[in-house]
């Protein structure tokens, strides 16, 4: 596999970061992932602006010619590991670079902030995205800035161990008796016909598939209710999902064991996956 890391392409295996790189000493960094679906890189623009937003909050310089040249790097990295074909994943991620002493404080602004690209082959999973997953809930143990996709993935790293010691298919997390998101994932309810999901704040991360699903709905008259749903409200829900660049839109059909709906994916979500997957296809 070949890979992208600062200026140069290079195999997976040569491409090796400082250990005085802030990225690995304090997650002082931000990531994206971005779909590639037979050559091109599925709502491209809508994941650099997020990237360049939370570049700008935390006042990571990464502007000029660098930044520019980011979507041929991607393109070349299409090419060279052969994903013109099929699915893949973009990898990006800028940390703040290099910097001695190790301090907290952020190094001057001349410091070149690392970046690396990476491009790999993805295969959806299709059992769970026709069958729907097996939920569990647990405490949203994150800090106030989850608006912004930072390489500090440890609470999320423990919900998916959680997720695999327990063989669950889906996580939902829970801040202070509300649902907020997965760890790699939006939530979305239907209740009642309307489908409810946790509104942007600094408690989730606006995914850009949830705008996606934002626009479907809007095209086939399903109402939205940006309002959070409650820890026990939710298994009462008729549907569950959850949505994201590698999760698609996945159905829950139990959470902690409360079967929810029919106990099977149900029709706005079906709804929902054929207009995500129209759009993965044609745009
Ligand atoms: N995760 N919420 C969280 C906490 C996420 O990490 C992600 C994405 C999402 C969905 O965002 P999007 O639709 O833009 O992918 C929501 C990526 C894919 C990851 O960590 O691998």
């Amino acid at each position: 596999m070949q890979v992208y890391l600062n200026g140069r392409f290079s195999s997976r295996d040569d491409a090796a970061i400082s250990i005085n790189d802030r990225g690995f000493l304090f997650g002082d960094g931000i990531y994206e992932v971005i779909r590639i679906i037979n050559g091109r890189l599925f709502r491209l623009d809508a994941h650099m602006r997020r990237m360049d937003r939370g570049l700008g909050v935390l006042e990571i310089p990464f502007t000029g010619q660098q930044r520019a040249e980011l979507p041929a790097i991607m393109g070349k990295l299409i090419a060279d590991n052969r994903l013109e074909k099929g699915e893949g994943t973009i990898y990006l991620q800028i940390t703040r670079g290099a910097a001695l002493p190790r301090t907290h404080a952020y190094p001057p602004d001349k410091t070149p902030p690392t970046v690396l690209v990476m491009a790999s082959p993805f295969v959806p999973v299709k059992e769970i995205l026709e069958k729907g997953g097996h939920a569990i809930m647990v405490p949203d143990i994150r800090w106030s800035r989850c608006d912004l996709k930072t390489i500090n993935l440890l609470p999320n790293v423990m919900a998916a161990h959680e997720e695999k010691k327990r063989n669950a298919g889906g996580v939902l997390m829970v801040r202070d008796g509300f649902i907020t998101e997965g760890y790699k994932n939006n939530v979305f309810a239907v209740i009642d016909g309307v489908l409810w999901t946790y509104p942007d704040s600094p408690y989730i991360l606006s995914g850009i598939t949830r705008d996606v699903v934002f626009e479907i709905a809007e095209q086939e008259g399903i109402a939205v209710r940006l309002c959070p749903v409650g820890e026990k409200q939710i298994f009462k829900a008729d549907e569950v999902m959850l949505t994201g660049t590698i999760t698609d839109i996945q159905p829950v059909v139990s959470i902690d064991g409360h079967r929810i709906g029919a106990g099977r994916p149900g029709p706005v979500t079906k709804r929902l996956q054929q207009g995500l997957r129209h759009r993965m296809d044609t745009e």
